[in-house]
């Protein structure tokens, strides 16, 4: 392990400490007409210094589903006051569950017990959130009343089939408008059963929307995973003191338990970490400490492979923080080649591609990337949206069915489209770094999604970027 070297790195505040959200509701969302965020990079910079990231987005939305379904109170600090997680304390409000702040990113929940949900008055706005609609409806499908859920243009064509048809297998009853997309209309006063699931893809909503709904149901109920996923939800339960079991890859829980509340402290986001451990591995003379970071091994595969690409990114300080491992990461230049990326690793980075591929792209020598065809259904089809912005930037690369080939290069400038995802937005900001020319991205605004203040921060730590109100919203809405 290597040490800090002995200079002095400017500190930047933390990114979700911001002194005037109160952050009651999520941020109003841009309507069809209204005026959208772009982004305009500067080509060039150097990133240095010292930053803790907004917390982890899968953190946060799990303490307020298991605060609010516990008895007593409990207490989150480093909350991710996010858009995404925002729609998840907003729809526990709605049915029913008190929540004070969040304030400086603490959190109060007023736990109702499993049992003490009440219906919703209206239809819950899950925003751009999978997590939130996800894992929602796995506990809704157990409750006594119906609820619907929707969400905006991008979660409205996402599938929920992967969700709907293990839940009816458990004796719930749901309906989606049409085909398998949100909204979904959940029908309450169903007996739910355990049952035995292998899940068809790897994917930690639907294995947590299973175990949740498992809470509801009578005996005994088991996932198999075919590659682990991130298990935030198993380590929270027990958390929470609900008994999970795990065998292999064999999950198992009983419902019918009880949860009681705790205090959970909240890491940073190693999946918005992601986003400045590439920039500082591709900006010759970075060096940048990245501290209280998640590294929970589901979550590592972004360390593990650009590691392998030749990154210098050192782990320091490893600790244990509520049932989760943290550390600082301090990461430095290094010049990177491509790879085959060993596709065990591609679970363990599936939100960190949008980044890998900015990587990729800086890197000598050709990246290939095969086994990832769920970045097809994500907030975009991000193998589509990644190739479009790095071919408008001159990097030759070849779209798979299920991957991509990026043959590392010279990066020019242009106009980028986020297609609604907030990753593709900052992944194309930090190639700015490396691009000869400069580069406008329109349809920002997602970026609060999962990391407001990301253009402070990352104007904080060396990246020239500055915003400005674009044109009209709706861009494929
Ligand atoms: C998440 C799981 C992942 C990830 C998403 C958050 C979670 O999705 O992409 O951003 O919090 O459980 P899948 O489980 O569908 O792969």
């Amino acid at each position: 392990m290597r040490l800090l070297r002995e200079m002095p790195l400017p500190r930047v505040k933390p990114a979700g400490a911001n002194p005037e959200s109160h952050g009651h509701k999520p941020q109003p969302k841009a309507t069809a007409k209204s005026q959208v965020m772009e982004f305009k990079l500067h080509p060039g910079g150097v990133i240095s210094g010292e930053a803790r990231v907004p917390g982890d987005k899968s953190i946060s939305h799990r303490a307020v589903m298991l605060g609010a379904l516990a008895v007593g109170e409990t207490r989150i600090n480093g909350f991710l006051e996010g858009e995404d997680a925002l729609a998840t304390v907003a729809a526990f409000r709605a049915l029913g569950v008190r929540i004070e702040g969040p304030e400086e990113g603490e959190l109060r929940v007023h736990g109702v017990g499993l049992h003490g949900l009440k219906a919703a008055g209206n239809t819950l706005d899950m925003g751009n959130s999978g997590t939130s609609i996800r894992l929602l409806t796995g506990i809704l499908a157990g409750q006594a009343f119906d609820s619907r859920l929707s969400g905006d243009a991008s979660l409205c064509r996402r599938p929920m089939g992967r969700i709907m048809r293990p839940l009816e297998l458990m004796g719930a009853r749901i309906d989606a408008d049409a085909g398998d997309t949100p909204p979904l209309t959940v029908h309450g006063g169903q007996a739910l059963a355990g049952i035995h699931y292998d899940l068809p893809v790897a994917s930690a909503q639907v294995k947590s929307c299973v175990l949740l709904a498992g809470l509801y149901a009578a005996g005994t109920t088991t996932v198999t995973e075919p590659a682990p996923t991130r298990d935030h939800t198993e380590r929270m339960l027990q958390g929470f003191g609900y008994e999970v079991r795990r065998d292999n890859d064999v999950i198992l829980l009983r419902g019918g338990g009880r949860l009681r509340a705790t205090d959970i402290d909240v890491p940073a986001d190693i999946s918005s970490a992601a986003f400045f451990l590439v920039a500082a591995s591709i900006a010759p003379g970075s060096e940048l400490l990245l501290t209280h970071v998640g590294m929970n091994p589901t979550r590592t595969g972004i360390i593990n492979i650009l590691t392998l690409m030749g990154a210098d990114i050192t782990v320091q300080d490893e600790r244990e923080i509520g049932g989760e491992p943290v550390a600082d990461l301090l990461v430095r230049y290094a010049p990177l080649r491509g790879i085959e990326i060993p596709e065990d690793q591609v679970p363990l980075a599936i939100d960190e591609f949008p980044a890998l591929f900015v990587a990729a792209a800086c890197a000598e020598g050709r990246t290939v990337l095969r086994g990832a065809e769920e970045l097809r259904v994500k907030e975009s089809d991000r193998i589509a949206a990644m190739a479009e912005g790095l071919s408008t930037l001159g990097v030759a690369n070849e779209v798979l069915e299920d991957g991509i080939i990026i043959d590392g290069g010279r990066l020019g400038g242009g106009v980028i489209r986020t297609h609604l995802d907030h990753r593709i937005a900052m992944a194309f900001a930090v190639a700015a770094l490396r691009a000869e020319d400069e580069i406008t991205i329109l349809d920002c605004d997602h970026v609060a999604t999962s990391f407001p203040g990301f253009d402070a921060l990352a104007r904080g730590l060396g990246l020239q970027i500055s915003t400005r109100a674009g044109g009209e919203d709706g861009e494929d809405a």
